[in-house]
C-alpha cells in the first residue's frame, strides 16, 4: 500500500512529527510550501487572519502527485482554532485525488479535535486515523507513544 504524508509547518512542531511518522510507516513525504510570508510578527497576524476566515493561498508547485496514492496523511498546525491556509488550500486544490486520509495536527492548547473533523469533511472522507499532539509535547518530545498509537491504526487499515 503506498502512501503519502503532506504537512505544513510554519515554525517546525508539525514538522517534527511528521517526520517521525513518515520514518514509522516507510512511507513518501511532502511539505507543503507558501508564497504568502508567514514568519514574524505580521506572518503572525496574517496567519491567524486567514485561517479565521478560511481564506486560500497560492502554494508553491508540489512534486507529488496524490492520485498515486492509496492514502494521504495530512499534517497541520492549527491556526485560530482552524487548519492552516496552506492545508485548507492544498486540500481544496488536490481532494478529488484522495483515496483515503489520515489528518493530524499540532497545536497550542485549543482547536485541533474540531479542526480534524472539518479537515474530514473538506475532503469528503472520514479520516482512518487522527492525532492531536500539543506544541509542549513536541518541546518535551513526549510525543512518541501518540505517534504509535497513530501509526497502529493506519498499519490496521493498510
Ligand atoms: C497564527 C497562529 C494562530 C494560532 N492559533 C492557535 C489556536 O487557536 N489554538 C492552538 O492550540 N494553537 C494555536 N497556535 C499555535 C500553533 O498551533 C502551535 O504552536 C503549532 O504547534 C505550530 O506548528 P508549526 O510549528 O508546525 O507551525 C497558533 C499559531 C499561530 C502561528
Amino acid at each position: 500500500m503506498s502512501i503519502l504524508l503532506i504537512y505544513y509547518s510554519r515554525s517546525g512542531h508539525t514538522k517534527k512529527v511528521s517526520h517521525v511518522i513518515s520514518k514509522n510507516l516507510s512511507c513518501d513525504i511532502e511539505e507543503i510550501k507558501d508564497t504568502k510570508k508567514r514568519l514574524g510578527f505580521i506572518g503572525y497576524l496574517r496567519s491567524g487572519k486567514d485561517a479565521l476566515m478560511k481564506k486560500l493561498t497560492i502554494l508553491e508547485k508540489i512534486t507529488k502527485d496524490p492520485g498515486q496514492y492509496d492514502l494521504i496523511i495530512i499534517g497541520t498546525p492549527i491556526w485560530t482554532s482552524k487548519m492552516s491556509t496552506p492545508i485548507r488550500t492544498y486540500i481544496t486544490e488536490n481532494k478529488d485525488k484522495f483515496k483515503n486520509i489520515a489528518c493530524f495536527c499540532t497545536q497550542g492548547g485549543k482547536g485541533g479535535e474540531k479542526s480534524l473533523q472539518e479537515m474530514g469533511k473538506l475532503c469528503d472522507k472520514e479520516p482512518v486515523a487522527t492525532l492531536v499532539i500539543k506544541a509542549k509535547e513536541v518541546k518535551k518530545e513526549t510525543f512518541n507513544e501518540k505517534v504509535n498509537d497513530f501509526v497502529s491504526e493506519v498499519k490496521k487499515t493498510f
